[in-house]
């Protein structure tokens, strides 16, 4: 055996909310807590490092409920770290997601001046997420969570979002979702390509090796070991106006299909336009064994099946040659969809708030969730298509464009504009369950 698959994990130390892909279908809620006294932050530290979970024994179906806790730097000062440990973060995550607007792409409608409030502000200190296949699951692990808060003068609870799995995986533009994750070697968890090498722990977990040798860390290393940072988004997703740019660039219901398939690179089943260009195939779409297992560069380099600017090969370009290395920008994703479906065939905005709080989980901030919001999501330079961005996720403004290879000549559907706005997020630190206790017992 090499040293790769010797690689061994402290997964009795890591939260499940890290490595374990969420139950399906699931149930979740966020809660976001401020910490106004100290003391009972360290208390607070030491209830949920009781009643958070840890990774080992990832497959059991027992396991499938669970509660995570996450702090932001400013949770970290309230609770009143020394500014050694606080100075050892990642530099993003010190500056937190509001800071970062420019780089994410987060303007005008998105900008945080205009987010749900108190999201962006220095107020959110501590994030609890519970999740469990169905409801009552949930109610069980949230009155967990709660019991850990709700008895401390000094914590308050100031935000929540639930959040719910929609028929059939979908989240809600109508696309199966949840489908294509890395391998993570150590971790017991298989990948979904078979085509893609098991990743190094330490793009995803701090304290073991990366894929560039690097190790990230924090000090003291307690406190970082078994940690890591996660990103949480609120995307409100603009359904009807999504379905109209359908509508008003194609000249039937099977045209929107393909046009549909073309932006994200999956037919709204799930199927791969690798594997099925020309029209869906819900079976395979279906079917984790085969809906994920491609590569694009020796079938499709030009992207005649998959356009390089759709959602997923942006995302994870695979094996398509564009600048940069692939390896060093994947993640693990955790979305969750929230608010009613918008009825089948409205195109009217109905009002109500919809779409996807978006997660996202990995040991590199910068060169991971960062990296891929600004160059990938946001910018085409990377795969030679100039300032283009993901015409379903990105920073669209009135005008915009999404070019589909085509033969003999490329399509170049107008009219693109913003379909996800942000409503706010904040980075995270996701600790061990030894580094929580260790926060529990700060002194001074
Ligand atoms: C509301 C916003 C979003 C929606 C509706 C959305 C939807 C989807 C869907 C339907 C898939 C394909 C199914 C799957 O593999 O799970 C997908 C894949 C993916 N998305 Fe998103 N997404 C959103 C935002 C984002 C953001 C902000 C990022 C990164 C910063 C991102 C990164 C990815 C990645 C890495 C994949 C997997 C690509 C692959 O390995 O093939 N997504 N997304």
């Amino acid at each position: 055996m090499n040293e790769e698959v010797n690689v061994s994990l402290e997964l009795d130390d890591i939260q499940s909310g890290v490595l374990r892909p969420r139950p399906t279908p699931y149930a979740a809620t966020y809660i976001v807590l401020r910490i106004d006294e100290r003391n009972a932050g360290r208390e607070l530290m030491r209830r949920v490092s009781a009643v958070v979970t840890s990774a080992a024994k990832p497959t059991s179906p027992l396991a499938d409920t669970w509660v995570s806790v996450a702090l932001t730097y400013q949770g970290l000062k309230a609770l009143g770290a020394p500014q050694d440990s606080l100075d050892s973060f990642a530099w993003e995550f010190r500056q937190g997601m509001a800071a970062r607007a420019k780089e994410l792409g987060d303007s005008g409608e998105s900008s945080p001046e205009n987010w749900e409030k108190p999201l962006g502000t220095p107020d959110v200190h501590v994030v609890l997420v519970a999740i469990s296949p169905d409801t009552q699951g949930l109610e069980v692990s949230i009155e967990r969570a709660r019991k850990a808060y709700q008895s401390l003068p000094g914590i308050t609870a100031i935000w929540r979002q639930d959040c719910h799995a929609l028929p059939n995986e979908k989240e809600p533009f109508g696309f199966r979702d949840g489908i294509s994750h890395p391998a993570i070697e150590g971790s017991g968890i298989a990948g979904t390509n078979p085509q893609e090498q098991p990743l190094k722990a330490g793009e995803f977990v701090l304290g073991y090796r990366d894929e560039i040798g690097g190790v990230q860390m924090t000090r003291p290393e307690v406190l970082g070991r078994n940690g890591t940072y996660v990103v949480f988004r609120k995307l409100r997703q603009r359904v009807a106006a999504f379905r109209r740019f359908l509508k008003e660039n194609c000249a039937s219901p099977e045209d929107e299909e393909l046009l549909a398939a073309k932006m994200m690179g999956r037919w709204r089943s799930g199927a791969p336009l690798a594997l099925c260009p020309f029209h869906d195939d819900p079976e395979l779409g279906a079917d984790p064994k085969r809906n994920n297992n491609f590569l694009y560069e020796e079938d499709d380099p030009a992207g005649f099946k998959t356009p390089g600017g759709s959602h997923i090969r942006r995302t994870n370009p695979r094996d398509a040659s564009v600048a940069g290395v692939v390896r060093l920008h994947r993640m693990i994703r955790r979305g969750t969809a929230y608010g009613p479906p918008l009825t089948e065939g409205v195109l009217e905005d109905d009002g109500a708030d919809r779409g996807l709080m978006f997660a996202f989980v990995g040991a590199h901030l910068g060169r991971q969730f960062e990296f891929v919001q600004s160059q990938w999501i946001n910018d085409g330079v990377f795969f030679g298509a100039g300032d283009a961005k993901d015409p379903i996720v990105g920073s669209n403004a009135e005008g915009d464009s999404f070019t589909v290879p085509w033969r003999p000549v490329r399509k170049r559907l107008q009219g693109l504009q913003r379909f996800v706005v942000t409503r706010g997020g904040e980075y995270c630190f996701m600790p061990g369950l030894r580094a929580l206790r260790w926060l529990a017992d700060l002194q001074t």
